[in-house]
Parts: structure tokens; C-alpha cells; sequence
């Protein structure tokens, strides 16, 4: 299966609008690898685990019942929709996305989403490692200030409490923890195209993204996309 498009980025970089975007244009699955990272947090501050204990980590991560359905998330039969979309979860993602067991665990389970007619991939590292043979790979970046603020107006809109302030600064500390890791660390693949998005609509991004996707899959132009 070569239909694979990845979309990496910083927190608040716009990947999963676009992402979510580009797969439903072209009738492809789509991996928000993301909130793999989320509910394995969730479940770890759940159980106690701490962010030191690997095997153990990756012992739970293997056992997690997950299912996506409706654009909902169940974990073990409970709806955690908005429960792995606080920060504090994604805090508590990027503690244990640093753990390397736990990426070894999950790395699977990405490839597994590979499947007919294509997949657009969304994450940290999806050009990189879980997907190096994509042919399609985009990297998007925005700064921390512009990032924030679209956390902070998404958050609003879900009903969650926020403050911007607080939003930079945790986005900043996200951006070094992702960055600075010893295993797969955030940094955008040698052949990904980079696309800086703080001045640019959503419209105007998945454009760009679109128009690389049909340039490698010319294809796609005969089956309607
Ligand atoms: O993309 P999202 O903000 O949902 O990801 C939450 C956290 O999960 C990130 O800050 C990052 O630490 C981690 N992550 C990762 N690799 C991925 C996707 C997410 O390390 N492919």
C-alpha cells in the first residue's frame, strides 16, 4: 500500500484540521496518532503508572481497548472524547511519547492503519519514522503565539476553560519536550514539504497540500479528486 500521505507538525499547527480535510476529499482512512499518544496518557494517570516505569507503560499501552466510532473515542467502553483533548492530557501525551518502549509499542498499530484506498497520517513523526516510504509527506509549522490562540479558540468552542497565557507557555514547554527527545524527536522529514502556516487559511493550506497529493497521484484527478 503506497497511498500514504503524512502530516507532521508542532502542537496547534492546524495537522489535524488538514489532515482530517485531505482524507475526507479523497475517501482515504485517516490516523491521529496523536490521540493514541493522549489515551495512553489518560490511561497511564488513570492507573498510576509513572512516567518511569517504561515496560510497565508499554505493557498498558498493548492492552488498551480502544475504539474510534462516530468521531468519538472509547477507551475500555467509555466515551474520553473530550477528556483526551484537555490539556493536561496532551501534557500528560507528551510525557509518555518520550518513553521509547511506548513508541515501539504503538509503532504497529500506526502501520496497521495502512490500508486501501490510502491513509493520510497525522503526528510527530509519521514522515520520519512510522511512514518513511510516504510518498506524500508535509511538515506545517505556525508560530507558538498563533498556535496558542487557535488552542485556545478551539478549546473555547468545545466549552473548556482556558487561558492563553498559560497556552503559550505550555505549547513552548510541549515544542521543547517534542523537539529535545532522544527517540523520534519533532523535525520534518528531508523530502517533506514545509508549509508555514500563520498567515495562511485553512482553505489556502490544504490547497497546497491537495495540489502536492494530485502531482504525486495524478491518478486521483481521474477518480474525481
Ligand atoms: O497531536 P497531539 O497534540 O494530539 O499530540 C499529543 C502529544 O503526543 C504530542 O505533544 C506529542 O508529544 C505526542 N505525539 C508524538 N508522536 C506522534 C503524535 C503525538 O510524540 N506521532
Amino acid at each position: 500500500m503506497n497511498r500514504i500521505i503524512t502530516i507532521d507538525g508542532p502542537s496547534g499547527s492546524g495537522k489535524g484540521t488538514i489532515a482530517g480535510l485531505v482524507a475526507l476529499r479523497l475517501g482515504w482512512h485517516l490516523l491521529d496518532s496523536g490521540a493514541l499518544y493522549r489515551l495512553a496518557g489518560l490511561a497511564a494517570g488513570r492507573a498510576g503508572v509513572g512516567f518511569d516505569q517504561s515496560q510497565v507503560l508499554a505493557d498498558l499501552v498493548l492492552g488498551l481497548e480502544v475504539e474510534f466510532r462516530d468521531g468519538q473515542v472509547f477507551l475500555g467502553g467509555e466515551d474520553v472524547s473530550l477528556a483526551i483533548r484537555t490539556e493536561r492530557a496532551g501534557n500528560a501525551a507528551s510525557k509518555v511519547a518520550a518513553v521509547p518502549e511506548v513508541r515501539a509499542a504503538l509503532l504497529q498499530w500506526q502501520r496497521d492503519y495502512a490500508r486501501e484506498p490510502g491513509l493520510v497520517a497525522d503526528g510527530r513523526d509519521m514522515g520520519t519514522v512510522v511512514f518513511p516510504e510516504a510518498p506524500v509527506k508535509v511538515y506545517l509549522t505556525a508560530t507558538a503565539v498563533e498556535r496558542a490562540r487557535r488552542r485556545y479558540n478551539q478549546l473555547k468552542e468545545k466549552g473548556l476553560d482556558a487561558s492563553l497565557a498559560d497556552l503559550i507557555t505550555e505549547i513552548r514547554e510541549r515544542d521543547e519536550r517534542d523537539r529535545s527527545r532522544a527517540v523520534a524527536p519533532l523535525k520534518p522529514a528531508p523530502d517533506a514539504l514545509e508549509v508555514e502556516s500563520t498567515a495562511l487559511t485553512i482553505e489556502e493550506v490544504s490547497k497546497r497540500v491537495l495540489d502536492k497529493v494530485l502531482e504525486t497521484y495524478p491518478d486521483l484527478r481521474d477518480e474525481g479528486a
